[in-house]
């Protein structure tokens, strides 16, 4: 009996469609020469263009037609025409939130033949996974308007940071860390965020007591910033906030071959609902339509969606593939120096995925049915 995992597509806005095409071209081609499992995608017209019609970015019942699904896969949300804020919070934070995936992870790992704009760093030194809170904090939506208009006006945005949701969020962080054999090192700011970020470093520190195996640094998130991009190598896991991870990890993205590659993955550990994964960047209204977008991203993503299922072997396989593709250099898309198109690019990701051989990517050779 095959493994039928039950995918709810949001393609969204803008390139959205146009790269999570290829993702699902890669993950059908993992599933069809792997033979045990395979994947079902329900698609949902949700994003700016639904909103223009309906006044919303997805039904008011939507989160309840997304929650039997094992996952969602998500391109992006955003065009001209609706603001940023309400196609954000209507849509991709209400599932966020609505979904308990307080867990964003976010590798910055500079693959095989990725550009980076570092001079003199080795490919092996940046290779760091962040791990974002993602339920409250900076972003936990709190906040007034008074007086709206008037010379007096006065606006208030709250940070949330709840001892369950701090906790939580260092706690998963820790686990990885242990279970990866890695450091941890958590992002924060108490010197400036007298409350907050105070009580961040304290919940850290409690908890470092619980892992005494794991090595723990804590920067401040401008110290961080610079030592991103001077000497990554000081990261390995990083914990941070919900604002901190948003902006540190473009920086990364920066770092580790740009926008068209960064991946992310919102965790419900529990499992209570599905988790979301997605390319961490926009619909790129400048250059959609064009079929010129870079799907690395989205198949980046598509390969942690693996990874979730418990198919690291066809996650790492998939990884192998796009450092292939990067590597000869002859189907890239035009962000990265080529002339190749976006299905171009998915299509020889698959095709790599398929040839490849385990071995070369140092996991347990597996023996798929059609191979
Ligand atoms: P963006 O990420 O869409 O684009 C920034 C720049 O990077 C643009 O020049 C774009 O052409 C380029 N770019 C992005 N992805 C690319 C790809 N896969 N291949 C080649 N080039 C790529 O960010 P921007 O312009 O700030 O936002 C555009 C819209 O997207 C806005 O409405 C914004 O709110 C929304 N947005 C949605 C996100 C989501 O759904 N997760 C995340 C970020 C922005
Ligand atoms: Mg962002």
């Amino acid at each position: 009996m095959k493994n039928i995992y039950k995918i709810a597509v949001i393609a969204g806005d803008g390139i959205g469609p146009e790269v999570i095409s290829e993702g699902i071209k890669v993950l059908d081609k993992a599933a069809e020469l792997d033979g045990s499992f395979e994947f079902e995608f329900t698609h949902f017209p949700w994003g700016c263009e639904y909103y223009l019609k309906h006044g919303q970015m997805m039904p008011v019942d939507g989160l309840d037609q997304l929650r039997s699904f094992d996952a969602i896969y998500l391109g992006a949300v955003g065009y001209p025409g609706v603001p940023d804020h309400i196609s954000l919070w209507d849509l991709l934070l209400k599932i966020r939130k609505g979904f308990h995936q307080y867990v964003n992870l976010r590798p910055i790992t500079l693959l095989e033949g990725a550009p980076c704009p570092l001079n003199d760093v080795p490919r092996e030194q940046i290779d760091m996974l962040v791990i974002r809170e993602n339920s409250e904090g900076e972003y936990a939506g709190a906040g007034d308007w008074l007086f709206k208009g008037q010379p007096h006006e006065v606006v208030l945005q709250t940070g949330i940071f709840s001892r369950v949701g701090t906790e939580r969020i260092i706690r998963y962080a820790f686990e990885e860390a242990r279970k990866q054999g890695k450091s941890l090192t958590s992002i924060s700011k108490g010197n400036a965020l007298n409350y907050s970020m105070v009580f961040w470093d304290q919940v850290f520190d409690e908890v470092a007591k619980e892992y005494p195996d794991v090595e723990t640094n804590s920067y401040l998130v401008d110290a961080a910033a610079m030592f991103f991009v001077k000497q990554p190598w000081r990261f390995e896991i990083v914990v941070t906030s919900n604002l901190f991870g948003d902006i540190i990890t473009d920086l990364g993205a920066a770092i580790a071959g740009g926008l068209g590659l960064a991946a992310g993955a919102n965790i419900n550990p529990e499992r209570e609902y599905p988790s979301m994964f997605e390319p961490i960047h926009g619909s790129a209204p400048d250059i959609a339509g064009k079929g010129i977008a870079n799907p690395l991203a989205s198949i980046w993503s598509a390969s942690q969606m693996l990874d979730f299922f418990g198919h690291e072997d066809w996650g790492k396989r998939v990884l192998a593939a796009m450092e292939q593709v990067m590597v000869e250099g002859n189907t890239l898309t035009p962000d990265m120096g080529g002339t190749a198109n976006t299905k171009e690019v998915g299509d020889a990701v698959a095709e790599k995925t398929q040839v490849i051989h385990a071995t070369e990517i140092g996991v347990i050779p597996i023996t798929p049915a059609t191979l």
